[in-house]
């Protein structure tokens, strides 16, 4: 008798775990560390110690728990980029938006679910410039014995590309806010942290090798970590298909380069259908405002076939596009699609509650005490976010507290004018921390709007709680009555994250059926810096499961 039981407890347990996943706990020590192999020996912020960070491994259906426990002399948080935090905005991590920081000598437990998700993410500190050597990957792979809608590779490889610099990253953004003018660009950018044997700044183990068996077919899981800087991807010699984006499975599409922005992620097949040798692999910036300062340097890796011998045989290189070269980011960008398969259909919003227009920019105000007599500030419909400081605006919304924020931002532009020309120079940023307010569940069509007061300039939009659809681009000024013919509302690119073309425009839509504070910004941290960010409140909704959950008895105070 008690075998049965045991047995049919047995099952119950597997059937719950097929079903529901596991819970699976992670420490994170935020610690320095003493880099000596790059550029500059200087310590940095890490997690264990370790740069990039640990990868994060998990199921769809699991329940994750990160310890984050801060010994560093910084007040630090950690964002789970592109974790939808269904009901658990406690654990999403922005500073002073979902929680307070994690004081030096504290401890946060974040504890979130990963529900109908799978795919490439990743998590990064999210507050001052830690992010810049706090992060690393967040793995998820389907439910047991569910496969990938494409052919099994033989191995999984995360790819991290990331900006360094040799001067301490916090004294550069510190400077350039006295000055008001941009802060320095990185010296380096790199692949899984080392800046590649192709760099002036060598790193001792001649940069990140990709060890290769020929004939055999490898998953990419690729990441934006830099701070400032979209990078195009190649690999020489190679072709690469498109698998995945932000977490969503794309109809695959093959190309020999990748457009990727800050926040973004995308996996990719590579077959490695040469017998032997090394092939170099590059990131490289993209911006085409020429008038903006990029860092030029190409990080550089290799793929290493298994029997080339490094001494002896030479590296095959490619062609590294231009920083301006549009054309292919553009080409990039409008080949991505949705898998729209039966198992993951495509719900774009075609009823639209909020239709909402925002600019998106840089601006100048006046400065008495910066170098020029004004700053460069960024904003969104000409209002310039200022952070509270004494609750997290989620607290200030789950316990009514008054005076934190308002909730009248505006869903139009204050003043409407020829956005991508150059613009009333005149027109003076507003500060505020107004927030815009959803019902649960209403749906939401969002234009953002890039501006050229200063200068067109592309933006890696991101925004917290949700994924969103790409169902429409373009360059110029937005038009309501021309642009909507050419939406996508069939299988448009779902992400998270999205690069709004330099000078142009593009159309998400999403449902808001998530309660919660959410964060939306520029994903160029110094843009972020500068006031290019908003957030939404979505209401709570009536039904069982559509309120936001009690904080957790360990939330961090202000
Ligand atoms: Cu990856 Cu709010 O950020």
């Amino acid at each position: 008798m008690v075998s049965l039981v045991h047995a049919i407890l047995l099952v119950i347990l597997l059937f719950s775990v097929l079903a529901n996943g596991i819970t699976r706990h992670y420490e994170f020590n935020v610690v320095l560390k003493t880099t000596t192999h790059l550029c500059s020996s200087k310590p940095i912020v890490t997690v264990n110690g370790r740069y990039p960070g640990p990868t994060l491994y998990a199921r769809e259906g699991d329940n994750v728990l990160v310890n984050v426990v801060n010994k560093v002399n910084y007040n630090v948080t950690i964002h789970w980029h592109g974790v939808r935090q269904l009901r658990t905005g406690w654990a999403d991590g922005p500073a002073y938006i979902t929680q307070c920081p994690i004081q030096p000598g504290q401890s946060y437990l974040y504890n979130f679910t990963l529900t109908g998700q799978r795919g490439t993410l990743w998590y990064h500190a999210h507050i001052l410039w830690l992010r810049v050597t706090l992060h690393g990957a967040i793995v998820i792979k389907p439910k047991p014995k569910v496969s990938y809608p494409f052919p099994k590779p033989y191995k999984e490889v995360v790819v991290i590309l990331g900006e360094w610099w040799k001067a301490d990253t916090e004294a550069v953004i510190n400077q350039a806010m006295q000055t008001g003018q941009a802060p320095n660009v990185s010296d380096a950018h790199t692949i899984n942290g080392h800046p590649g044997p192709l760099s002036a700044c060598n790193s001792l183990q001649d940069g990140f090798k990709l060890h290769v068996k020929s004939g055999k077919t490898y998953l990419l899981r690729i990441i934006n970590a830099a701070l400032n800087e979209d990078l195009f991807f190649k690999i020489a010699g190679h072709k690469l298909t498109i698998v995945e984006v932000d977490a969503i499975y794309t109809k695959p599409f093959t190309t020999d380069t990748i457009l990727i922005t800050p926040g973004q992620t995308t996996n990719t097949l590579l077959t490695a259908n040469k017998s032997t040798g090394r092939y170099l692999i590059t990131a490289s910036p993209f911006m085409d405002t020429m008038i903006i300062a990029v860092d030029n340097k190409t990080a550089t890796a290799t793929v290493h076939y298994d029997g080339s011998v490094a001494t002896t045989s030479s590296i095959t290189t490619t062609k590294i596009p231009q920083r301006n070269a549009t054309p292919i980011a553009t080409s990039f960008s409008n080949s991505l699609r949705s898998l729209n398969s039966r198992e993951f259909p495509v719900n774009v919003p075609l009823e639209i509650d909020h239709s909402l227009l925002f600019t998106i920019g840089l601006g100048v105000n006046p400065c008495a005490t910066c170098i020029n007599g004004s700053r460069v500030v960024a904003a969104i419909n000409n209002i310039s976010f200022v952070m509270p400081s004494t609750s997290s605006l989620l607290q200030a919304h789950f316990f009514n507290l008054s005076r934190v924020f308002t909730t009248d931002f505006p869903g139009k532009p204050p003043l409407a004018f020829n956005y991508t020309g150059t613009g009333p120079r005149n027109l003076r940023t507003l500060t505020g921390t107004r927030l815009y307010r959803l019902r649960y569940n209403s749906t939401v069509q969002l234009v953002l709007q890039d501006t050229g007061i200063i200068a067109p300039e592309s933006h890696p939009i991101h925004l917290h709680g949700f994924n969103f659809f790409v169902v429409g681009m373009g360059v110029g000024n937005y038009n309501p009555k021309a642009s909507p013919s050419a939406f996508n509302l069939v299988d448009p690119i779902e992400r998270n994250t999205v690069g709004v073309p330099s000078g142009g425009w593009a159309v998400l839509r999403f449902r808001a059926d998530n309660p919660g504070v959410w964060f939306l910004h520029c994903h160029f941290e110094v843009h972020t810096t500068w006031g290019l960010k908003m957030a939404f409140v979505v209401d709570d909704g009536n039904g069982p499961n559509e309120s936001i959950l009690p904080p957790p008895a360990d939330l961090p105070h202000c």
